[in-house]
């Protein structure tokens, strides 16, 4: 699913960045985030980004109908772009879980762990493209 009517035209408050994305508020949705690519002049940086984006929508559809996807915050959209991502909202946990599965740390996907509304714990970053070579290797995808 790419429902791009939920990518908005303004953004909300500012929470957070990495090296390639500035994630910011839904302006009309409190329960989801716009992931922004941080344009870069250097062509390349550009790429990496969009691919980020991509690719973070590409690891959580292809979890689509397996219980393995609730590790995963859900993504609702990319833009057609790239330029924008948009995911449910977790609140941050500095601390990963007690418990889970040994194939996350397989897949060897970021370790950055949120709480989502209904109180599981998921990550809500996983784009980094070791990640995802390892994650489609393990479900038995291509590349
Ligand atoms: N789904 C989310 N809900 C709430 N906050 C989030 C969410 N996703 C990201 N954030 C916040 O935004 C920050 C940056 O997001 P993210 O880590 O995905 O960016 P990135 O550019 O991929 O980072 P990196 O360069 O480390 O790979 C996170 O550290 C977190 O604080
Ligand atoms: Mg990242």
């Amino acid at each position: 699913m790419n429902d791009t009517s939920l990518i908005p035209k303004t953004l909300g408050e500012f929470l957070g960045e990495g090296k390639k994305r500035a994630v910011y508020a839904h302006p009309e949705r409190d329960d989801l985030v716009v992931k922004k690519l941080k344009l870069s002049k250097k062509r390349h940086r550009k790429y990496v980004a969009q691919s980020a984006n991509r690719r973070e929508k590409e690891m959580f559809d292809a979890l689509d109908g397996r219980e393995e996807q609730k590790w995963f915050a859900r993504v609702y959209a990319v833009s057609h772009d790239g330029v924008y991502l948009v995911m449910e909202r977790l609140k941050p946990v500095s601390k990963p879980p007690e418990s889970y599965p040994d194939w996350l740390d397989e897949a060897e996907v970021a370790f950055h762990w949120g709480v989502s509304r209904d109180g599981n714990i998921k990550q809500c970053d996983y784009e980094g493209s070791g990640s995802h070579r390892k994650f489609l290797n393990h479900f038995g995808f291509k590349k």
